[in-house]
């Protein structure tokens, strides 16, 4: 049986809406833009009661729910700053994030079924702020907490957990919104204001507040939106990431409802309750522009055509990916198996730091090539350069880098403006750099080979190695840590750690265990490492620098080393070639 939609009694879009679709199939709902601007407006006037003015930050903690895009936009309304926190991270990260950018007010939720997983977000959100204030650098004043329907209603869900609460801080949503105002004059702001912050992780391990403005971003956001997706006024547009990453604060919050698209907005994840959840989703809305990431492909890839087989996915026209290189084998599937041939594959490149596509082909105007982000959007200046900073012309490979600012570049990094030059503009003055390698072919098509700095990306998300290894540092067992990548065939690449113990301490499966706990409660369940290798000893330079070239080889089983002689003690290598991991801890 197909679902009818009550919104398409002819095919037709009769209104814009927002379609929410739960973590469960029954947990839907239509929100209407008018709903939305009082939702937005009464959110905006219970900040104002809670003292929020211009220029505050607000933190927001929240799973995919309508309250978290009408708590950003109430931000936005009234002229504070919002950071959101991904849900998936843990209360030491949430806590560092908070007390970074100084945030007055949390807005959270008491919790959340993601899959069949229950998560207390309330619990993770009370030992954040327990934590800062430890760190005596206590500064939210408020926390308010939705209550979740479908996670409340959900029968054994609150027996299950309980609900930490602080009288004097914690405030339940809908209490502070009762009697509230659902109209709010929006405040007057410079074009240069802030308006959002968003942490990235940093190659020093401590994640990086990317600030971004008020008319830059938006204006980037709306433009690239409706020319890189070709939108138009009948399509329903979906893009399956959390808006706790820049990918949906731009292309599920702010450009598709500056364009005042038709949209959907999913809480859930792919393969829940059934692996064919998304096409089900697609068929279900009409879904006419699609935007993924190459991870969820090839997750579902892996399950063959048959789940596809049971929707109708012929109103899809554009399909999107974003995150990392997509492979040959997946951008195949997506355009044969999911576009049946008859959609583009949009391949957008770009960064947090970027605000909003950079290099991109646009639908039917851009001739495609499977694997390459192709060419630069509209008035986006790349340039290639080699180690030494000099400018390499036709055919090559280097440094991608970006020539003049476009009105969706950062405009910071919160609170450290000597981290923003040196991290972006000091390697190679006059210049933007990504941080990513690049290759330009024969036609001037454009092709990211991936990070070369020490950043990893598992399943879409950059992790800077430096953060991994503080969290298995911290573990009492560790002398020293080092990671590397190793290519995964679902997330692309995933963590390889060698750990070194200190003396007389024993490597076994529970030290493993502990420390991918202490990885998950440091960073968060995405930084899980696959792989831990004791490390009697590291490759070195004689300078002590280690050499994480040779570990990614000996993680990658890739016997030929190249040049050893710097290394302090090259016997350190065979060691570790000879115990290397096969299979995932
Ligand atoms: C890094 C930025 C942009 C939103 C999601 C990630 C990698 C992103 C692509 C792509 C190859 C890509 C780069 C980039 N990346 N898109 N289409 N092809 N690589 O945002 O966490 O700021 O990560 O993701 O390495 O630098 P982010």
């Amino acid at each position: 049986m197909k679902a009818m939609n009550p919104l398409f009694p002819n095919g037709l879009i009769l209104i814009n809406v927002s379609f929410r679709e739960g973590n469960s199939p029954d947990h839907h709902q239509n929100i209407t833009y008018n709903q939305l601007l009082r939702n937005v407006c009464r959110c905006a006037n219970a900040l104002k009661l809670l003292g929020v003015k211009k220029g505050d930050r607000v933190a927001i903690y929240l799973p995919m729910i309508p309250e978290l895009v009408y708590t950003m936009l109430a931000c936005a309304r009234i002229g504070a700053v919002h950071s959101i926190v991904f849900a998936g991270f843990s209360s030491e990260s949430l806590c560092e994030r908070i007390v970074d950018a100084q945030c007055n007010i949390l807005v959270t939720a008491d919790g959340v079924y993601r899959g069949d997983k229950l998560i207390n977000l309330k619990k993770i959100a009370s030992e954040a702020l327990e934590r800062c204030k430890e760190s005596m650098a206590s500064c939210v004043q408020k926390c308010v907490v939705v209550k979740h329907h479908a996670f409340r209603t959900n029968t054994d869900a609150s027996n299950k957990l309980q609900t930490p609460w602080d009288e004097s801080c914690d405030i339940w949503w809908d209490d502070l919104m009762d009697g509230v105002s659902d109209e709010c004059e929006p405040e007057w702001m410079d074009s240069e204001d802030p308006l959002f912050i968003l942490y990235t992780s940093g190659s020093t391990g401590k994640p990086k507040g990317v600030l971004h403005t008020v008319t830059g971003y938006m204006l980037y956001t709306s433009l690239t939106f409706k020319y890189v997706f070709d939108y138009h006024h009948d399509d329903v547009y979906w893009c399956t990431a959390d808006i706790g990453w820049i990918t949906g604060h731009s292309y599920i919050t702010y450009g598709p409802l500056a364009n005042g698209a038709t949209s959907v907005l999913f809480e859930g994840v792919p393969v829940y309750p059934h692996v064919g959840r998304l096409w089900e989703i697609i068929e279900k809305y009409r879904v006419s522009k699609f935007y993924t990431a190459p991870t969820a492909i090839r997750l579902l890839m892996k399950y063959g055509r048959e789940p596809l087989q049971r929707y109708d996915l012929s109103s899809l026209r554009v399909l999107g990916t974003v995150g990392e290189p997509i492979n040959l084998e997946a951008w195949l599937w997506y355009y044969d198996v999911v576009g049946q041939q008859r959609c583009p594959v949009i391949d957008t490149f770009w960064q947090t730091e970027t605000g909003g596509h950079v290099l991109t082909p646009l639908p039917a105007a851009t001739p495609l090539k499977p694997g390459s982000a192709t060419c630069p959007f509209f008035g986006v200046q790349p340039a290639i350069l080699n180690e030494h900073g000099e400018e390499l012309e036709g055919e090559a490979e280097g440094y991608l880098v970006f020539r003049k600012p476009w009105p969706g570049i950062m405009r910071g990094v919160y609170g450290n403006q000597e981290r923003f030059e040196s991290t972006y503009f000091r390697k190679f003055p006059g210049f933007y750099v990504t941080g990513d390698g690049c290759r330009r072919d024969q036609d001037g098509y454009y092709w990211i080979t991936g990070r070369i700095d020490d950043m990893l990306n598992v399943s879409g998300h950059l992790l800077s190695t430096a953060e991994v290894e503080a969290a298995l540092t911290e573990h009492p067992s560790v002398a020293e840590a080092a990671v590397v990548s190793r290519p995964h065939a679902v997330k692309g690449e995933c963590l390889y750690c060698f750990v070194t113990l200190k003396d007389h301490k024993e490597f076994n499966r529970t030290l493993m265990e502990e420390l991918k706990r202490k990885v998950r409660e440091k960073i968060g369940p995405i930084a899980t490492p696959d792989f831990i290798q004791n490390a009697p000893g590291l490759p070195k330079t004689r300078s002590g620098k280690i050499m994480r070239r040779v570990l990614r080889q000996i993680a990658r089983n890739e016997k030929d080393l190249g040049d050893l002689s710097t290394l302090a003690d090259p016997k350190v290598v065979e060691v570790l070639f000879s115990q290397r991991c096969e299979a995932a801890a």
